[in-house]
């Protein structure tokens, strides 16, 4: 008998299909999950993403619609793409996505288990989020820091000053530079009463050298995350390097929180900070946390640092590169600030309510450049049905921020920057208008957005308020490179270099 070559591979690649859909409708009971754009075996969409995955997922949702399938390696990943798909999720599935996903660089030296942000749905996380929302990061005790904020925001501004005057006339400086480290003192001070970035400890910049580094590992795309058999063998080192960088930051942070545990042993009277908040804590009832351990409030400090130092730069310097772009915008919040607290005036915090305007710009600079794009992501932790789709246990979920704030059934002109569109309008960002998305939703959103929202104001009214802004003559303000880069925030690609002309009073 002939053999027939054609039967046999027809029966294989029916034998492989069928395999496959008793394995799909195994997993999924046959009911129907997110639409997936086709995928490669073993990679499945990874290479759908590209550099800036935030926008290539974004640009899915044509053709997939707003919510869909991802496989990345081996990881099962959901997005949400529309602000309908975003308020039903954070309305009604909030609670089944409560867990985060970790990643293999979180798990340097045991921090995802004294994180904020990565602890799962339990009591160690409603103990901090609730120290956070009740004690640190409540109008009370923000604005008892108001004096320290806006003595960071001169030395800021006294820096740039420096800079410009020292530099080449016609010169710009790096603005985001100033605004990071001038963030990343106030936090310092915040939490520590330390001044952590400028010349002034050895200490002092080493930590900052090793948070820089940290920032940029825990950002990094990590081969072992979407094949965690790999894991083992740290193909980019990532595990490595932040290994190194997390235990330095460890081991300097609990310097300091020892000696704070000896001087309150002393009885030494100070200002009480954040760090003071922590070790305070005490549990009251059974199922509660009784003390804070060590370990636990020195990654709590490292983490507020991550959290509100990129995140802060970044968006001063989306707004400062948006405002130059458009000299009309730039003028009309120049001339805000000018009437509301007169041209011989610093720029205080009690201003920021007059100034609608300012906050506009700060919304539609967020809204347009969430820091966060993907928000920090969730877990399923149970199988569950989502808007018509079945969606697996443990699948990822990424909340597009980007794609939320684009989105063309909530905004006119999605793409172009129009701070106008928010006067007059309610929506804001603190988790109840789900077409603007920045800090996130639900229960698990920033818990920073009270100082957030103080700080972003601050900085970039003073920075517009005491000095006139210019591109360097070589740059057009239509060509000024407005792409993006990924890293654990997403920042301008090209670093803004700007000219600043003090205002002479
Ligand atoms: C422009 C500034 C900031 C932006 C855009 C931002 C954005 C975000 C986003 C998107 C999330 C995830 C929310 C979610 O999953 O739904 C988050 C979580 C978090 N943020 Fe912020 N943040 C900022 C500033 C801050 C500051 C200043 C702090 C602290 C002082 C902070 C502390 C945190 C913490 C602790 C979490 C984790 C909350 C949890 O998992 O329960 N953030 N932030």
């Amino acid at each position: 008998m002939e053999f027939n070559w054609t039967f046999v591979f027809v029966s294989f690649i029916t034998i492989l299909f069928l395999l496959y859909l008793r394995k799909k409708y195994a997993t999924t009971g046959g009911k129907r999950q997110p639409p997936a754009p086709p995928g490669w075996p073993v990679f499945g969409n990874l290479f759908n993403l590209g550099a800036m995955p935030h926008r290539t997922v974004a640009g899915l949702a044509a053709e997939y619609g707003p919510v869909i399938s991802l496989k990345l390696g081996s990881v099962n990943t959901v997005a949400i793409l529309s602000a309908k798909a975003a308020t039903e999720f954070f309305k009604n599935h909030d609670l089944t996505f409560m867990e985060r996903t970790i990643t293999e660089a979180s798990k340097s030296h045991g921090y995802d288990k004294s994180s904020l942000a990565l602890a799962p749905y339990g009591m160690y996380w409603r103990v901090l989020r609730k120290i956070c929302t009740v004690e640190m990061l409540v109008a009370k005790r923000i604005n008892e820091s108001i004096a320290v904020r806006r003595r960071c925001v001169d030395d800021m501004l006294t820096w740039i000053e420096k800079e410009a005057d020292s530099s080449e006339t016609g010169t710009g400086i790096h603005v985001a530079k100033f605004v990071f480290l001038s963030s990343f003192n106030l936090l310092g001070n915040l939490m520590l009463s330390r001044n952590l970035a400028g010349p002034d400890s050895k200490l002092a910049s080493e930590f900052f050298t090793v948070m820089v580094g940290m920032m940029e590992w825990g950002g990094h795309p990590n081969i072992s995350d979407l094949y965690p058999w790999l894991k083992w063998f740290d193909l980019q080192g990532v595990r490595k390097k932040m290994d190194r960088d997390v235990g330095k930051a460890i081991e300097i942070a609990t310097g300091w929180v020892e000696e704070r545990v000896e001087e309150r042993k002393n009885g030494i009277d100070r200002h009480k900070d954040f760090l003071d908040v922590l070790l305070d804590y005490e549990g009251t009832g059974k199922d509660e946390l009784e003390k804070m351990s060590e370990r636990d409030i020195t990654i709590f400090i490292l983490e507020i640092f991550l959290a509100g130092s990129e995140t802060t730069s970044s968006t001063v310097e989306w707004a400062l590169s948006e405002l130059l772009r458009a000299p009309d915008k730039m003028i009309r919040a120049k001339h805000e600030l000018n009437s509301v607290i007169g041209s011989n005036e610093k720029l205080e915090e009690s201003s920021i309510d007059n100034l609608p305007y300012l906050q506009a710009i700060i919304k539609e600079t967020l809204r347009l450049h969430a820091p966060i794009p993907f928000l920090v992501p969730r877990k399923a932790a149970h199988d569950t049905d989502f808007m018509g789709y079945h969606i697996l246990k443990d699948t990822q979920l990424f909340v597009n921020a980007w794609a939320i704030g684009r989105d063309p059934e909530c905004w006119e002109n999605p793409n172009s920057f129009e701070p106008e569109r928010f006067l007059g309008s309610k929506v804001d960002y603190r988790g109840q208008h789900f077409e603007l998305i920045p800090f996130g939703g639900g229960r698990r959103m920033c818990v920073g957005v009270p100082l957030a929202h103080r700080v972003l104001h601050l900085v970039l009214g003073s920075l517009l308020h005491e000095f006139d802004w210019e591109l360097e003559s070589h740059v057009k303000a239509e060509t000024l490179d407005m792409n993006d880069k990924m890293g654990i925030v997403v920042r301008k690609r090209e670093p803004l270099i700007a000219i600043p002309k003090k205002i002479k009073c």
